[in-house]
């Protein structure tokens, strides 16, 4: 069963402050993921592999098509919801690894990481247990904990990124090139992590620039192509 179901979705950007000019990006862009699987977005620079991944996060609204979730309440078309049932979608169905961390100013790193699984409800120590092996896993120095993220290297600021994604274990996980300011240990730590997430059945989304992750991750590529 397609936990996420992409039918001929369309996307041109028209950009109205620039004299209305418009930047077709996605034509009938059309995939199925399957519970533990994983389909890599593929093709080269500016052909819509996050524009896609946003629409399937509800951030980018498709012109046309529909993108079908499997969710626990039932199969939802994310072109045609309403922006609070998105919001309910992403707390407890869809997570997203994005290229950078939107920081929160003065909001501790343990904060920002525990943040997704409190907004569910879960107990304290629970929340706790778990963040303390994300940060332990992903490297990030005990020390730097309280600390909020805001000045840390990039590499730093892409695990707590990473960290807080997989704090809940969404069925639907995306990554937009979760690893690219990351040296090879941690690279392979977040291998693991994402195979994990696999192996309990999530379906995964994902972009990667390095073609050793690409290869030992992907159980699929779906090339995009430029719609102009
Ligand atoms: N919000 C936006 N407004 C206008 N154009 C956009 C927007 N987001 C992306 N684009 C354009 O869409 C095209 C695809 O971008 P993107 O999805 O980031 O490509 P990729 O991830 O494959 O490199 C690019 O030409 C980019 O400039
Ligand atoms: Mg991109």
């Amino acid at each position: 069963m397609s936990l996420i179901d992409v039918r001929s979705v369309s996307k041109t950007f028209i950009l109205h402050n620039q004299g209305g000019v418009q930047l077709p990006v996605l034509r009938n862009a059309s995939f199925q993921v399957t519970a533990g699987e994983c389909v890599v977005l593929d093709g080269p620079s500016g052909t819509g592999k996050s524009t896609l991944l946003k629409m399937l996060y509800g951030n980018y609204r498709a012109d046309s098509g529909q993108i079908l979730v499997q969710t626990a309440s039932g199969i939802e078309d994310l072109v045609a919801i309403h922006p609070h049932r998105m919001l309910q979608i992403r707390r407890d169905t869809v997570g997203f690894v994005s290229q950078f961390l939107r920081v929160i100013p003065r909001v501790s790193t343990w904060d920002v990481v525990c943040e997704p699984l409190r907004r569910q409800g879960a107990d304290e120590s629970i929340v706790a247990e778990r963040a303390r092996q994300l940060l332990q896993r992903l490297n990030l120095p005990q020390s730097l904990w309280p600390l909020a993220p805001a000045t840390f290297s990039g590499g730093e600021q892409q695990r707590v990124n990473i960290a807080r994604s997989l704090m809940v274990e969404y069925p639907i996980l995306l990554l937009d090139e979760p690893t690219a300011s990351l040296d090879a240990a941690n690279r392979e730590v977040v291998a693991r992590l994402i195979e994990e997430a696999r192996q309990r059945g999530a379906a995964v989304v994902g972009i990667f620039h390095d073609d050793g992750l690409r290869s030992r991750l992907a159980d699929r590529l779906y090339a995009l192509e430029s719609a102009q």
